[in-house]
């Protein structure tokens, strides 16, 4: 009796195991794997065989991150439609607002997806605002106001109210949270982290100058294909 007793409490925790498994991998399933891959593409380059991939993981309150997109930037002008960048997003944990912020450029692609990268650049030069001493005692609600006034304002086109009501929209959340998992399940624990296609850099959590971006870029390209002043030196 005893043991038959055992026996259908075990059964009945199984069972109930089962079904608890099955509301978490239902609940998993309605947004992983995403409808759409996540990332955000720079100037809409194609990404292609022909193209150099480049996936830059960015937090947009990360000091590293912020320092390595001048250079990434120019090395992408120079390159031209030669490279392709695809930027995703990991929300670090142990940055103050990160979340938010990384939602607040989820949002504003869905509305504009010309301001993305505009905006991303914003929060580079304004991050400070968000993170550290400065928002100690600012409300979780105070800081989705400021954000999302500044995101009205570098998306144009929508007011105020619509994009904060975003910020309530659990499909935001969901894209922000695609983000995180996509960043972890490539193996990204820092920002920020590159690969170049497929292959991960090495110096990894750290901003890569411009030279080093020419070191990495040059030879997959094939100097002569470069066309641009610097090409002239290698005919000379
Ligand atoms: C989209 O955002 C860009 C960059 O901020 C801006 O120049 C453009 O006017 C916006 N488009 C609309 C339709 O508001
Ligand atoms: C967002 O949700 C909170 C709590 O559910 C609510 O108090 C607030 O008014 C909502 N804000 C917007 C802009 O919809």
């Amino acid at each position: 009796m005893q043991r038959l007793k055992h026996g259908s409490v075990t059964l009945e925790s199984v069972l109930l195991l089962i079904s608890f498994s099955c509301f978490v991998f239902k609940g998993l399933a309605d947004y992983i794997p995403p409808a759409k891959l996540d990332g955000f593409v720079y100037e809409n380059r194609a990404l292609n065989y022909d193209t150099i991939l480049i996936e830059a993981f960015y937090d947009p309150v990360c000091p590293d991150s912020r320092d390595s997109w001048p250079p990434l930037k120019k090395a992408l002008s120079y390159y031209g439609d030669r490279v392709s960048l695809v930027v995703h997003l990991l929300p670090l944990p142990y940055h103050d607002n990160a979340f938010v912020a990384s939602r607040a450029l989820h949002i504003a692609n869905g509305l504009n997806r010309s301001a993305t990268f505009p905006l991303l650049e914003w929060f580079f030069k304004h991050q400070e605002k968000y993170y550290g001493a400065k928002t100690h005692y600012l409300s979780r609600a105070a800081i989705v106001d400021q954000i999302a006034k500044s995101v009205t304002e570098v998306v144009g086109s929508s007011d105020y109210h619509s994009i904060k009501s975003r910020f309530n929209d659990t499909k935001t959340d969901l894209q922000t949270r695609v983000s995180f998992k996509y960043a972890a399940s490539r193996g990204v624990y820092g920002t920020p982290f590159f690969y170049v296609n497929g292959f991960l850099l090495p110096d990894t959590g750290s901003a890569v100058d411009y030279n080093t971006w020419r070191k990495v870029i040059d030879p997959l390209i094939g100097r002569k294909s470069v066309k641009n002043e610097d090409s002239l030196h290698f005919f000379l």
